[in-house]
């Protein structure tokens, strides 16, 4: 059963969802969304695992930006909130990853506390910090969302984060991505895109991660495609990758049961 908590940390409220009992597992989301896309994964909860997917710093119906540092959100502020999520739950290790963002936070975890690590999935995310052309592609989206709100933002993000064949298959998944963003409050939305547009570059933090690490990716990706997967696991020691066939950039939402699966198998296997 998938429940719903929330609990005060530094002054701030801190929504997340949970499953299971067990060894851990920290799921984080992608932009710009929140917790909510891990339910699939949440709801087929392999024996023996606790999943924990926390809300990021302003995303969520819990929405609370001021334990933010003045407005301007780094991807370090995003790891140490789930950081301090994590100490509070006295959960000192566990499994950590994320899809897209998620894995951004996910690496600025790994900088920050290392030792927090027993293993790392990185879904549909890359190494790399945005190019010049990205920082200005986020600008731009940065405009939009002061001008025309959340919805704007999900008219330019649905098409990139589904698959053609989801977008005309899964009208359902359409409509629950949408609601999500448009949901999102635009403080969130505005601070995870500084965050990315600032986010450094953590090819070299692939190098130091010795844990074994799931590396899944949908085939149809277009965000970050399965060349850039193939690298960060060339990059990285025990790594493992995962392509998930037609799926696009929201892999775990679109094909939940293939990238269950393969979250299942990798749990099994390397732990
Ligand atoms: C995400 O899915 O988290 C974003 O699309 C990532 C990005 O824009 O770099």
């Amino acid at each position: 059963m998938v429940t719903e908590q929330s609990v005060d940390i530094r002054g701030r409220r801190q929504r997340w969802l949970e499953a299971g009992a067990g060894w851990p597992v920290v799921l984080l989301h992608a932009f710009p969304l929140s917790a909510d896309m891990w339910r699939p994964q949440l709801e087929r909860i392999p024996d023996g695992w606790r999943f924990i997917a926390p809300d990021l710093l302003g995303f969520g119906p819990v929405q609370d930006l001021s334990s933010s540092s003045g407005g301007r959100i780094t991807m370090e502020d995003y790891a140490r909130g789930v950081g301090d999520f994590l100490d509070g739950l006295e959960i000192d290790t566990a499994i950590i990853g994320g899809l897209s963002m998620g894995g951004y936070v996910t690496f600025a975890m790994f900088r920050l506390a290392p030792e927090r690590f027993t293993g790392a999935i990185l879904a549909d995310t890359r190494a790399e910090a945005d190019t010049a052309e990205g920082r200005a592609g986020r600008a731009k989206m940065r405009d939009v969302l002061a001008e025309r709100g959340a919805a704007a933002i999900a008219d330019q993000m649905v098409p990139k984060l589904l698959s053609e064949g989801a977008r005309r298959d899964q009208p359902d998944l359409v409509a629950w991505v949408r609601r999500t963003i448009e949901a999102q409050p635009a403080a969130a939305l505005e601070g995870a895109l500084a965050a990315m547009m600032g986010r450094p570059d953590s090819r070299a933090d692939l190098r130091r991660m010795k844990v074994p690490t799931l590396v899944i990716v949908g085939e149809a990706d277009e965000i970050t495609p399965p060349e850039v997967a193939t690298e960060m696991q060339q990059r990285l020691t025990r790594a493992q990758l995962v392509t998930i066939p037609g799926a696009g950039h929201l892999s775990n939402l679109e094909a939940p049961d293939a990238f269950s699966r393969a979250l299942d198998d990798f749990l099994l296997a390397h732990i």
